[in-house]
């Protein structure tokens, strides 16, 4: 049996459809369901950022997660392979009418991707102040809680209909297939023949 935690929403639903053509049968989780059972499989509906959560201490054997949650954790796990769905950029957005100021003592930063945020600042060797919020990072410099905020675009669309643009991109994401340790250790027959399936559908 191999436990598989996908987040919940959008990418579930396509990687669920690679499941379906790989198995050629209905994959879906029914009402509010967290697991949903098929032959050697059970899915966990999680939240996105907890993905590599339940992957690292094993609670799942593999996982589908963003590769912008995947850096952002830094977790002991395997990066198996990379599904080529859901990309998105991390980027720094600012209003409109603004200029990112580079030179500008502690800039403050709204974002959910705190470790993301510091490195790239560090790398600058730029002073940054970070504001840790959960979602709806988009309001920041509007209100005036931050001057500027680092998240994911991948339409741009909620940048736009928020009078925001992107001042820089910070890195490339798309969906991945990661693997705890030991599963991939205990397991590896059975999560390689998962591999070969899945990337003979892609
Ligand atoms: C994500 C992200 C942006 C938006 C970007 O938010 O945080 O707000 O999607 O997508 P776009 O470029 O296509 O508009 P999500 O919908 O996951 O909700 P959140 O605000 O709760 O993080």
């Amino acid at each position: 049996m191999l436990t598989v935690a996908l987040p919940k929403g959008r990418i579930a639903e396509e990687t669920l459809a690679i499941f379906e053509k790989i198995f050629n049968q209905e994959f879906k989780f029914d009402n509010r369901k967290l697991i949903l059972e098929r032959g050697e499989f059970r899915f966990l509906n999680v939240r996105n950022q907890d993905v590599p959560t339940y992957v690292e201490y094993g609670a799942a054997d593999i996982g589908v997660v963003g590769f912008d949650v995947i850096t952002e954790k830094q977790l002991d796990i395997v990066d198996l392979l990379d599904l080529g769905i859901g990309k998105c950029k991390v980027s720094i957005g600012i209003k409109n009418e603004d200029e990112l100021n580079w030179n500008r003592p502690n800039i403050k930063i709204a974002t959910k991707m705190e470790n993301i945020t510091k490195e790239y600042f560090a790398s600058k060797s730029v002073g940054v102040e970070i504001i840790k919020l959960s979602g709806s990072i988009e309001l920041a410099p509007l209100v005036g809680l931050a001057d500027a905020i680092v998240d994911i675009v991948e339409t741009g669309t909620t940048m736009k209909e928020n009078g925001l643009k992107v001042a820089e991109d910070i890195m490339s994401s798309s969906v991945h297939l990661i693997a705890n340790k030991n599963s991939f250790f205990e397991k590896k027959k059975e999560i390689l023949k998962l591999f070969s399936a899945i990337k003979e559908v892609l």
